[in-house]
């Protein structure tokens, strides 16, 4: 019997939609298999913000630090709900929590499932071969381009003062100047680029096929990235039996839709991992099918890719299987760190389901090219989860 304490941040829009689906998704979990959770859940985010004038209720940061074996996050962004300074109102959730929980790896999988069809022309068509499409994007979650608004926010969640960083003179430009600045530091690289080895050693253990990591970054022109790339060379040295490859990331993004069955694990920078993992998403159906998981050496996150999707919040529209992805991820990663094979195995009939669903021409919403709502994809696949489970636990 495994009981995790789990925090529910719902979020803006759509974000409650779909973690309304992950919740009806886990509770099947609790009603047929030993894993059970104690569920916190906190309201947050822009609308949150709008209504209250603060971005989450008061200790809500700490609870996340303190009392927290896993995060669940909808989506976080509203029109119109922007802090005094210009930061998206919510930022502290999101971006507070990635930073003050040092959430440095930000995994971003992208698998195009048997029955699902892309649109690129405006068209619902089959372009991939499913069988080509089977990677993790890992994307540096702490540093980079982020890194001071990720400061900021962190410094809000624990009600701390940010402090300031120091501006550098810019010759030749004049006029209003505005600046991100992009430190990307050894110790940040190296543990990103180490998870992405020891992800691909995992997925060698699953597969057996051999398994490669690739490199992606602009260090034909940016020092960081340099620094980024020795990093993974040095790294890339201790594990002999992973292959590696290397991109710049302006090439990389051509490579990933035109080759995308070379692409195994993949590490890249922030902003670039940011930027990519939109893309790819491309290639499993759309953002309505990206999970992803947010990991450091103490806590964890998951949420799916999209946003809150205003245009289409209160319809029960969107498609809620990236949020029902980000639970599976949640079972696996919560399997992986607790040694619990009861997790590790409702993680494997998690994916069961929504693999099986979507084969097996199950509903789904307008992004597939179906017309079913939220809600009835949600219980189309907590049904299946239900089945399997009872199944597999009647015959243990
Ligand atoms: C993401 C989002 C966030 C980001 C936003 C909402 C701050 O785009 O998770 O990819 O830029 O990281
Ligand atoms: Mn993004």
């Amino acid at each position: 019997m495994s009981e995790y304490r789990l925090t529910v941040l719902p979020g803006d829009g759509t974000g409650r939609e779909v973690t309304a689906e992950a919740r009806r998704v886990i509770e099947v979990f609790e009603e047929n298999s030993p894993l059970s959770f104690e569920i916190t859940e906190i309201p947050c985010g822009g609308q949150y913000f709008l209504e209250t004038g603060e971005e989450w209720p008061e200790g809500s940061f700490e609870h996340c630090r303190d009392n927290s074996d896993a995060i669940l996050l909808g989506a976080i962004g509203w029109p119109g709900a922007r802090m005094s300074n210009g930061d998206v109102a919510g930022g502290q959730v999101i971006l507070g929590l990635r930073s003050g929980l040092d959430l440095y790896a930000n995994i971003r999988p992208v698998k195009l499932y048997h029955g699902v069809q892309h649109k690129v022309h405006g068209e619902h068509t089959n372009i991939w071969n499913p069988d080509l499409v089977d990677m993790v994007l890992i994307r540096e979650n702490t540093e980079g381009l982020y890194h001071s608004l990720l400061r900021r926010s962190a410094q809000a969640a624990v009600g701390a003062k940010d402090e300031p960083i120091v501006i550098d003179k810019f010759p030749g430009l004049e006029g209003e100047v505005s600046w991100d600045p992009r430190p990307i530091s050894r110790r940040g690289s190296e543990r990103v680029i180490r998870f992405a080895f020891e992800l691909a050693k995992r997925r060698q253990n699953h597969s057996q096929a051999p398994q490669r990591v690739t490199c992606v970054d602009k260090s034909n022109v940016l020092r960081g990235c340099r620094l980024f790339r020795r990093v993974f060379d040095e790294v890339a040295g201790e594990y002999e039996d992973i292959d590696t490859a290397k991109a710049f990331i302006d090439a990389f993004t051509m490579w990933l839709v035109r080759d995308p069955e070379d692409l195994d694990v993949v590490v890249l920078p922030n902003m670039f991992g940011d930027i990519a993992t939109d893309l790819a998403s491309v290639l499993q159906g759309g953002l309505g099918m990206a999970a992803s998981a947010n990991i450091g050496d103490e806590h964890m996150l998951f949420e799916p890719v999209h946003g809150s999707s205003p245009k289409y919040a209160g319809q029960d529209k969107v498609n809620p299987i990236a949020a029902i992805s980000s639970v599976q991820l949640m079972f696996d990663n919560l399997g992986v760190r607790h040694d619990d094979s009861d997790a590790m195995l409702c993680a494997d009939i998690l994916e069961t389901a929504i693999s099986s669903h979507l084969a097996e021409g199950g509903v789904v919403t307008y992004d597939l090219g179906g017309a079913a709502s939220t809600s009835e994809v949600g219980q189309a696949i907590a049904e299946r989860c239900k089945a399997l489970l009872q199944e597999h636990y009647a015959s243990a």
